[in-house]
Parts: structure tokens; sequence; C-alpha cells
């Protein structure tokens, strides 16, 4: 098995800006995909994606495609694979199945075949193990491993979290849709637990958002921790701004100060209100979001108010730099005064669908 098809699993809308990280980062025929992104390449590219990009939520490798319309055909198929890269005797797996028009119907039987294959690999079957999926759609089988094993949103640095928090993934994600290359200052006004500024610093500094954390490749059969480690380059660093957050919750500052410590990342966190939030004396950069949207949190209607607050602080304090909001509501958006280009596509966020509103001041 020297290449396949290795899938990064992506929050729906933020496929492009995943695929250009990709290609960014050397995975030159990154395809967009619903839900993902296709990469081709061996076991040291799956790592790597695993250790550097900092969009996709996991990495699947595609083990096998085949077509099975019988139970005889896919025990056979299952037994063809090349397990061996993957599962050690004693190995911990679980099995998911899913299928759609097919012959094979029944989820629950194809995953006990899988079960079963997995067992004559050696494998146990465990509801912590490594994740083994077949999907069925139209006969045609696909069965992928998870590589990541916790979700790659999960850094390693974030004890601390506040309210309504942004996924690291996702804010990477939203961070390149808002043209941030780590070149630049970034203030984030509304800071919460500090996830915009970590994830801008650690791109900035050139660090791995992978660095700190434990992968579920790690434990398969094929893995080799020399290689791997010599993936871990020392970091190159970008940044030409300072990186700021601020919220107007000292709680929320002291998380924040706590995450970027444990993340080892250069950022100052101050608390303030928005209204009193002043011009840095630096070189226009990009001031990025994501305040209260009160579907969650609290009531909605103070919120008008903090958003055109928002909006007039930017407008009179902030000319020459970039803004960014990322906002589960237009008329909230829309309540700023800015004048917003076309917002971004919808993704989903905690039950909710948010976008990202953008403009040049
Ligand atoms: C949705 S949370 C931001 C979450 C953050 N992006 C994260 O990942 O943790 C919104 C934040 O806005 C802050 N906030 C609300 N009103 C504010 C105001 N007037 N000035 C500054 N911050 C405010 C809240 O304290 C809260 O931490």
């Amino acid at each position: 098995m020297e290449k396949f098809e290795i899938f990064l699993v992506v929050a729906p809308g933020l496929e492009e800006e995943a695929a250009a990280e990709a290609r960014e980062q050397g995975f030159a025929k990154a395809k967009v995909m619903p839900g993902g992104v296709a990469i081709r390449g061996g076991w040291p590219d799956v790592w790597r994606a695993n250790l550097v990009l900092r969009i996709p939520g996991r990495v699947l490798a595609r083990l096998a495609r085949f077509q099975a319309m019988s139970f005889k055909a896919l025990e056979a198929q299952l037994d063809e694979v090349e397990w061996a890269t993957v599962i050690a005797p004693g190995q911990e797996v679980r099995a998911e199945a899913a299928t759609k028009h097919s012959k094979l119907y029944h989820a629950g039987a194809v995953k006990q075949r899988l079960e079963q294959a997995l067992e004559r690999q050696g494998a146990v079957i465990s509801p912590e193990g490594l994740k083994v999926m077949l999907r069925i759609e139209q006969n045609r089988c696909v069965l992928s491993v998870d590589t990541s094993g916790e979700g790659l949103h999960r850094r390693g640095y974030k004890e601390a979290v506040n309210k309504a928090p942004m996924r690291e993934t996702m804010a990477s994600g939203f961070l390149r849709a808002a043209g941030y290359s780590g070149r630049e200052a970034l203030i984030d006004p509304m800071c919460g637990s500090g996830t915009f500024p970590i994830e801008a610093a650690e791109l900035a500094a050139g660090l791995a958002p992978g660095r700190a954390r434990h992968f579920a490749f790690e434990g398969f059969a094929g893995f080799d921790a020399a290689a791997f480690a010599a993936l871990k380059r020392p970091p190159v660093a970008r940044s030409e701004g300072p990186i700021m957050g601020f919220d107007r919750d000292a709680g929320a500052v002291a998380m924040s100060r706590e995450n970027a410590a444990r993340a080892g990342v250069d950022v100052s966190f101050t608390t303030k209100p928005i209204s009193e939030l002043e011009r840095p004396d630096c070189a226009p950069g990009l001031v990025i979001c994501n305040p209260p949207y009160g579907a969650r949190i609290g009531n909605k209607k103070p919120l008008y108010a903090l958003y055109g607050s928002f909006g007039a602080v930017m407008r009179e304090r902030f000319a020459g730099w970039r803004v960014a909001m990322v906002t589960a509501d237009d008329g909230m958006a829309k309540a700023t005064g800015l004048p917003w280009q076309p917002a971004g596509r919808h993704v989903a966020h905690g039950g909710l669908k948010v976008r990202l509103w953008q403009v040049q001041l």
C-alpha cells in the first residue's frame, strides 16, 4: 500500500479554505469534496496532514474500495485488505457501518462482518478502539480508518474553555477565509477563551497545530516513530504584527492567558469592553471576532446594541483595517452598520449556521 486516498474531514462550508491550506502545505492535488478534501499519499503524508494542517477536523485513510453484493463477497474483500500496516495483534478497534441503496442494506449485519474480519486479523473489538468505517452506497464499498483519534480541534493546550468557544479548526478556516497569513497585526476584541488570537499566533510563529498531541496512527502496526519525529520541523516564524485579544470578561481574559501560555505563544490579552477599544500603534491588519449571537447564551435584544457599538468603534477608530466577523444572525451583522461584502458560505457551528462577514475599512 504505497499511495492511497487520504480524506481530510472538514466542516461543510470551509472545504475551499482547507484545500488551499493543504496545497500550500505541499499536498499539491488537494481536491474539494462535499465535507472535506481528498489528497493522495502514503503513511508519512497521513502523519504530516495530521501534524501540520489547521483546518481539517480529522484525517481518514481510505484502505480499500470494492464492490460487494453479498456477505460472502464482502467477507472475501475484507480479507484481501492490506491490514498489516494498521492492525497489530491485540489492537483495540471499533467498527462503524452505513449502507444506502445497496443489496447489503442492513448496516448492523455489515458492521458485524467488519468486526469479524477485524478479529480474524487479531484485533479486539472495544468501544474505545481505533475507528474503522465501512460505507456502502449503490453496492460500492469504501473502507476507511480514522488516523486522528480525538478530533484535530483538540490541539492539546486548551484546558480552560469559556461559554460557546469556537473550534480551533473552524477558527483557522475563518482566519484563512479572512486572508490572514500570519504576517500582519491581528485583534480579536471579543476573544472569549482566545481561540482566534492563539490560532493566529501559532500560524505566525510557524508552530504545527499537532505538535503537542497524540494521534491514533501512533498505535498503528506500521507506525515509524523516528520518521514521524523527523517531520516535526523547528518553527519558522513569519509574524510582523502584534496579536491581541480583548474581552470585557476578566475570567475569559485569564482563561485566554492560560491557554496561550500552554500553547507557548505570544499574545497580549486585556480586559476591556469593545466601547473602550483603541486603535493600536502599528500598521493596519485584521480585526476578527465572533460576538455573542444570543441563540445559545442569553437574550437577543441587548445584542443589537453590542453589534452597533462594535460597528461604530470599527468605523471611527479602525480606518485602513480589515474587519471579519462570524455570526449566526444576519440581522446582527446589519446592526453593525458596516458596509459588508457579500457574506461567506454557511458553516455549521453548535447546532447553528454561522458565516463570515468581511469588510475593508
Ligand atoms: C461567542 S464568545 C467568543 C468565543 C471565542 N471566539 C472563543 O473561541 O472562545 C463572545 C465573547 O464576547 C464577549 N463580549 C460580550 N460583550 C462584550 C463587550 N461589550 N465587549 C467585549 N467583549 C464582549 C463575551 O464575554 C464572550 O467572551
